[in-house]
């Protein structure tokens, strides 16, 4: 949710904050600015619409200076206009600052500062009043990091910031609460962003910055104080991430790079966590057999997709941990509340770590005492430093919005803890955990078999691009799957989409059934795969057009289904990481075949870090 870059050294400012920006539009890409210091003056370039519209700007009138911000933004509050888009000024135009996050008490502020100090407000944004009280500050203080400082007191809500000011060409302060900042330091240079991969081409040696903390960067000098002005030492990381992970890699779209990325990544994570004799060994989580007697119940909180995932991790967990499981989206959870204690075990799924509303879930549960154990992509992130306990998926930088590689492996991490726990807890047999353990190293072959078919996927989608609604449906694991599938479809195809529980159908969804309507039914569970065929009957009967997913070998439902796609046979805790890749298919090519922005879909943004 919004994307900030700064950069202060000998390079041209504008170049290192575009090519940053450009990594970090997945954040939002509504509108984009940048703001440079030319030595005479801030110049100030705001674009509503794609970062591109503001490249060729600059590209057009070039920006000359060596120090500068920049923002790709997705409005929170006011329209994504060029005069709402960042970064916003002082009245004088001597600040300039740009702001990841919301600023609560914006209102108060502004009211503070339209009749004590007759500031006219130029935006409809709340991050306007960061600009107007750094400017105030600094007119009584002449200090920028005082101003900044003094300012900071004064703000709640979460908010990255940076800001820097017409007569200091070598200063800029950093700050962050509770939205993501890095500070990437080389020798007489400094580059700050949301994330590590706006910055990697340009140092490695990373910070890491804390809630609280304010980084201050001064002619090649830096130094990190808390909002009290006490200096923190802290030490810079050394990130050794790959470069050409973030790149298309040949392929048109970043979402179908990462749909086939995924036999690698499923095999990654899962083989980073056996050890030599092929026993799960789950490094960053320190639960003992003992922690797991005291734990009566699991919750499994996430959002978008990584709540998808939670809901196959229920299943799992209760069928072999046989520990009650409930499964929640952090935006509702958290008002809810839920009864958690010491010995509740609170799991959060999360690719990013930032998700604001699973952040704010983390710190109400280690609040009310119970562990909390995450699963998430990014290592370093919020989510991963606050937790008691993290497994890490090795699925790679995600950089489409809509989420694949991260659904596929959180599930594979999902199960690996319960398989893990099971065992600890003796609620599994030997033989049961090895035979689980070998079936998920084998899942990945079936995943590049599910992979080849991919022409028979395009063939499906065609029939899907001129309808309004789809419909997904499934039981057991299955019913999971499908408000997957449904996701995946409206997300990036603009489809209306959306998931039953097929035994729910008959209860009143039945009733939207039109002659064409296409349902896509997963029928991949043995037990239930009769009641399955009777349920796709039922729509059947009604006019819909029916494309059943089921294991190879089941072939009655080709006599009901219009279309079939066959998964290999596997396990039916297994099988849905196979079931869903021709639904991540079916949804790309619809989008491709409407000629949408598959990577960029409308309205949304890739991490959420606004509650
Ligand atoms: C956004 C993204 C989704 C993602 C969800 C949760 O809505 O568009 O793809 O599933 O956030 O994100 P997280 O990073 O917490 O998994």
């Amino acid at each position: 949710m919004c994307g900030i870059v700064g950069y202060l050294g000998n390079k041209n400012a504008s170049e290192v904050i575009l090519n940053g920006l450009s990594k970090l539009e997945y954040r939002g890409y509504d509108s984009a600015g940048i703001a440079v210091n030319t030595g005479s003056c801030l110049d100030i370039r705001k674009k509503s619409g794609r970062l591109a519209i503001l490249a060729d700007d600059v590209t057009k009138i070039k920006m000359d200076g060596t120090l500068g911000i920049g923002h790709t933004r997705w409005a929170t509050h006011g329209e994504p206009t060029d005069v709402n888009a960042h970064p916003h000024f002082s009245e004088n135009k001597e600040i300039a600052i740009v702001h990841n996050g919301i600023i609560e008490n914006y209102l108060e502020l502004k009211e503070e500062l339209t009749h004590k100090y007759g500031v006219k407000f130029l935006t409809q944004t709340d991050s306007e009043v960061v600009a107007h009280l750094v400017d105030k500050f600094y007119k009584e203080e002449k200090d920028l990091l005082e101003a900044v400082k003094n300012t900071v007191k004064k703000l709640r809500g979460a908010f990255a910031l940076l800001i820097i000011a017409k007569d200091r060409p070598d200063e800029i302060v950093a700050v962050r609460q509770d939205s993501p900042l890095v500070a990437g330091v080389a020798e007489g240079e400094v580059v700050f962003a949301s994330d590590v991969s706006a910055i990697l081409e340009y140092t490695r040696d990373i910070f890491y910055l804390d809630n609280g903390e304010i980084f201050y960067s001064k002619a090649g000098k830096n130094q990190i104080f808390d909002f009290d002005g006490n200096k923190i030492d802290k030490e810079s990381v050394y990130v050794d991430l790959s470069l050409e992970a973030a790149s298309k890699g040949g392929y048109d779209y970043f979402m179908e790079k990462e749909i086939y990325e995924q036999p690698r990544v499923i095999a990654e994570t899962i083989e980073r966590r056996l050890d030599e004799n092929g026993d799960i060994k789950l490094d960053n989580i320190y639960i003992s057999k003992e922690d797991l007697d005291n734990i009566n119940k699991i919750y499994i909180i996430a959002c978008g997709t990584a709540y998808h995932a939670g809901l196959l991790g229920k299943y799992a967990i209760e069928k072999l941990v046989k520990v009650p499981v409930i499964a929640d989206i952090a935006s509702e959870f958290r008002y809810s509340d839920p009864m958690i204690d010491k010995n509740t075990l609170v799991i959060l799924v999360s690719q990013s770590g930032e998700t604001a509303d699973t952040l704010s879930v983390l710190r109400e549960a280690e609040q009310k005492g119970a562990r909390v154990l995450s699963i998430t992509n990014v290592v370093g992130s919020s989510i991963a430093r606050e937790s008691h306990d993290v497994f890490y998926t090795w699925a790679g930088p995600e950089i489409s919005v809509a989420s694949t590689k991260a659904y596929t492996t959180q599930i594979v991490s999902l199960y690996m803890i319960a398989l893990d726990f099971a065992i600890k807890k003796g609620t599994i047999t030997k033989e049961y955990y090895r035979d689980m353990i070998d079936k998920l190293r084998g899942v990945s072959k079936k995943v590049e078999k599910v992979l080849d078919k991919k022409d028979e996927y395009r063939e499906i989608a065609k029939k899907f691009i001129k309808s309004q609604s789809a419909f997904y449906i499934g039981r057991g694991v299955d019913s999971g799957l499908a408000m997957e599938g449904a996701l995946k479809l409206k997300e990036i195809s603009y489809v209306h989409a959306e998931a039953f529980s097929a035994g729910e159908l008959k209860h009143g969804p039945i009733a939207l059934l039109e002659e064409g309507t296409p349902v896509i039914a997963i029928a991949t569970q043995s037990k239930l795969f009769e009641k399955m065929v009777s349920n796709i009957q039922e729509v059947k009967a009604r006019g819909a057009y029916v494309v059943a997913i089921a294991q190879e070998g089941n072939d009655l439902v080709s006599k009901t289904a219009n279309d079939v796609i066959f998964v290999p046979q596997e396990d039916d805790l297994i099988v849905p990481i196979l079931a869903v890749v021709p639904m991540q298919l079916i949804a790309f090519y619809v989008s491709v075949l409407r000629g949408l922005d598959v990577d960029k879909p409308r309205n949304l943004a890739k991490s959420v870090t606004v509650e």
